[in-house]
């Protein structure tokens, strides 16, 4: 009996030691560990997201993040759209959530954003299907493709815009009607006719639908976006079965609808759904489109601001139309013959930031540099703020493409300059933008000069873009009177 009692007490009490040892470690732990990152919340419910739009409606953005990371450092804790924030302006901490998604982090976008880019597309996808069409998209604009197929579309298209140009141009508009019909070529094998017009209006009301955030639900903007979704995937919709037709005839096209019908994909397998090309289709005009009309309006608007940088890159130009005559397409070589081009693509994309910087959600509770994100949190890692930061890049905030002539034009690692992102969802058409914007400024600086018509501002909110369009007066110049100006 005694015994027993004292073998129940020492199991007992061992027991409890146990426990109480456990428990009060685990307090420790999660109190170190439920470190967040410092900052403010601001106020209920909006948060700090009013000062993030009218920072971002101005010129000069940067004291937003300026100011809280000379606070806080580089990760810092806000409230902006609606949910509490970890941001981070660091790069190793931003290659950690880029490299991790799908295991720690995965993409998230609101649900207004959902509604219009389609349940199956590539950009809310996830898993092995997500990975499998990722690299099929690879496939479709990888450097092979171009060479052999994209660069001489692009060259045409490009040129068959600008023939049409007189006068007073808006610059961002020009820009869009060239990717707009060169994604319809490259997705369907359509050269730029009235249905590709039509198309486009609406999609063009799609995509203002994406710039009603963060309060869709009130907007007619946002009403509409959504009618006119429908209705391009209706018209989409319509080419796939037709295309379906044609291929029982035993017709087959080499763009990027007959490699989805390739594809042996599809949720279920045994091939792609009607539905689900729509979807992945209109992803890609979603992701490819805006992006790169704005980074050929934006690389003007640098040059036209940086003549020393304009008149250098007109020689590398002219230097190859006087190799090849006034006519000749563009080739391959020309392109990996534009040392300087490159230069200005980089710097381009480094200083106008299209896309600031990517938001995924905490999986788990993850422990980064002494700090926690909790499990379920919004985290935001931010292009922009290491892009513009003096650190990584020497007098960061003006634009100089001959920084990339040395070093690679950072002072430090190579996972500093991510402006197509990285991991798992690095864009896949990071090759495919660089050639579009090489292409176009060869015929621009070849063709032309020209001259802003009036002063037009540069906003970053809701995205990155010219308030007026940048509307510039043109003129024709001789190919081969080079010292013209
Ligand atoms: C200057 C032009 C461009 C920039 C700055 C850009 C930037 C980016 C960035 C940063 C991402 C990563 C998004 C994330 O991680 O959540 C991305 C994804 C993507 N981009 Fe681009 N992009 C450009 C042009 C294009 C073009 C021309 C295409 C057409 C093929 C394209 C197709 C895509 C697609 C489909 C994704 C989603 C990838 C995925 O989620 O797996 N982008 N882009
Ligand atoms: C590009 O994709 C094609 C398939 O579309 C593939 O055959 C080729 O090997 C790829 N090239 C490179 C350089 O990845
Ligand atoms: C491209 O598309 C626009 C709008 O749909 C159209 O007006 C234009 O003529 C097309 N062609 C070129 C070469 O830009
Ligand atoms: C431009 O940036 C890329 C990284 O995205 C780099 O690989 C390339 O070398 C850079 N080009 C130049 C001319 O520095």
């Amino acid at each position: 009996m005694d015994m027993s009692i004292n073998l129940f007490l020492y199991l007992f009490l061992s027991v409890f030691t146990f426990l109480l040892l456990r428990a009060t470690a685990a307090a420790h732990l999660r109190r170190r560990k439920n470190r967040l990152p410092p900052g403010t919340l601001g106020l209920p419910f909006i948060g700090e997201t009013l000062q993030l739009i009218s920072a971002y409606k101005t010129e000069n953005p940067e004291p937003f993040i300026d100011d809280r990371v000379s606070k806080y450092g580089n990760i810092f804790t806000t409230h902006v759209f609606g949910e509490p924030t970890v941001f981070s302006a660091d790069p190793e901490t931003n290659r950690f959530i880029l490299q991790n998604e799908g295991r720690l982090f995965e993409s998230s976008y609101p649900g207004s954003i959902q509604n219009l880019l389609g349940r199956h597309s590539l950009l809310l996808m996830r898993g092995t299907l997500h990975k499998r069409m990722h690299s099929l998209t690879m496939s479709f604009a990888n450097s092979s493709i171009l060479k052999d197929h994209l660069l001489a579309d692009i060259d045409r298209l490009v040129r068959l815009n600008l023939d049409s140009w007189t006068g007073r141009v808006f610059l961002m508009e020009e820009a869009k009607k060239i990717t707009f019909n060169l994604t319809v070529k490259q997705l369907m094998s359509f050269d730029p006719c009235e249905w590709t017009e039509n198309l486009m209006k609406e999609y063009m009301l799609v995509i203002e639908g994406f710039f009603t955030i963060p309060l869709p639900v009130f907007s007619s903007t946002y009403r509409k976006a959504i009618q006119a979704r429908r209705k391009v995937a209706e018209a989409l919709g319509l080419v796939v079965r037709e295309r379906r037709k044609e291929r029982e005839g035993g017709e087959r096209k080499n763009d990027m609808l007959e490699a989805l019908f390739e594809g042996d994909g599809g949720v279920g397998g045994g091939g792609f759904s009607d539905e689900e090309i729509v979807d992945f289709m209109l992803a890609l005009l979603v992701a490819g489109y805006d992006t790169t009309s704005t980074i050929m309006t934006l690389a003007v608007k640098f040059l036209t601001e940086t003549p020393h940088a304009l008149s250098h890159l007109k020689e590398e130009h002219v230097g190859i139309r006087l190799r090849k005559g006034e006519v000749e397409s563009l080739r391959w070589e020309d392109y990996k013959s534009m040392p300087f081009t490159q230069c200005v693509v980089n710097e381009t994309l480094r200083i106008a930031n299209i896309i600031s910087g990517v938001f995924r959600r905490a999986m788990t509770d993850i422990n980064i540099k002494g700090y926690t994100i909790p499990k379920g949190w919004k985290v935001f890692a931010s292009f922009r703020a290491v892009h513009l930061d003096h650190e990584h890049f020497k007098d960061a905030r003006s634009f100089d493409p001959w920084r990339w002539q040395s070093n690679a034009g950072s002072a430090t690692s190579p996972n500093v300059f991510t402006p197509f992102g990285g991991g798992p969802r690095r864009c896949p058409g990071y090759e495919l933008a660089r050639v579009e914007l090489s292409v176009f400024l060869h015929h621009l600086v070849t063709r032309f000069s020209w001259a802003p018509a009036e002063p037009d501002k540069l906003v970053f909110f809701p995205t990155t873009r010219m308030l007026k369009r940048y509307p510039i007066i043109i003129q024709r110049r001789s190919l081969f009177d080079p010292c013209k100006e």
